[in-house]
């Protein structure tokens, strides 16, 4: 048996909703493996802060994992599962642990970019449905995103 579900917001906007937090869970994934990756791999005289930076950056993103896919559960939806499932759902692409230090935390930079951009059409369709909850978690993503974005940015040479 089956129980229902009457949240308020109909069954259609909550497949909607998790729709756009299935995609901001999966570029979400791969930023956090790309980070972890790069996390193990890079390399350079700045070595111990970047590996830091990234240890910071993977953890953060890591607990949101659970509150997107849990957010999604919460509408009724199941969560996205297994790799072929997640790399269908985004456009970030593996990291390639030959790259130079400021390659890995500008290719990371843009990463995130495109993680914001994903939150912010999801925050579009979360509004239009009256979808309060998800809103919150991904307004809360945008501001984590763009602060990490920062962080890489600020830590990449002028030049
Ligand atoms: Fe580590």
């Amino acid at each position: 048996m089956t129980a229902t579900l009457d949240t308020g917001i109909t069954k259609d906007q909550r497949g909607r909703v998790a729709r756009e937090l299935s995609k901001v869970l999966a570029d979400s994934f791969a930023v956090y493996q790309k980070t972890h990756g790069y996390h193990w791999n890079v390399r350079g005289p700045e070595f111990f802060s970047y590996h830091k930076l990234l240890e910071q950056q993977y953890r953060e993103i890591w607990e949101a994992l659970d509150d997107l896919a849990e957010r999604i559960r919460a509408l009724g939806e199941f969560a996205p599962q297994g790799a072929s499932t997640f790399a269908n759902l985004t456009s970030i692409k593996d990291g390639d642990p030959e790259k130079d230090a400021q390659e890995m935390l500008k290719e990371l930079m843009r990463d995130h970019e495109t993680v914001i951009a994903t939150a912010r059409a999801a925050v579009e369709i979360g509004e239009a449905a009256d979808d309060g909850a998800s809103v919150d978690l991904l307004n809360a993503r945008l501001a984590a995103h763009e602060q990490h974005a920062w962080m890489l940015r600020s830590s990449l040479s002028s030049k």
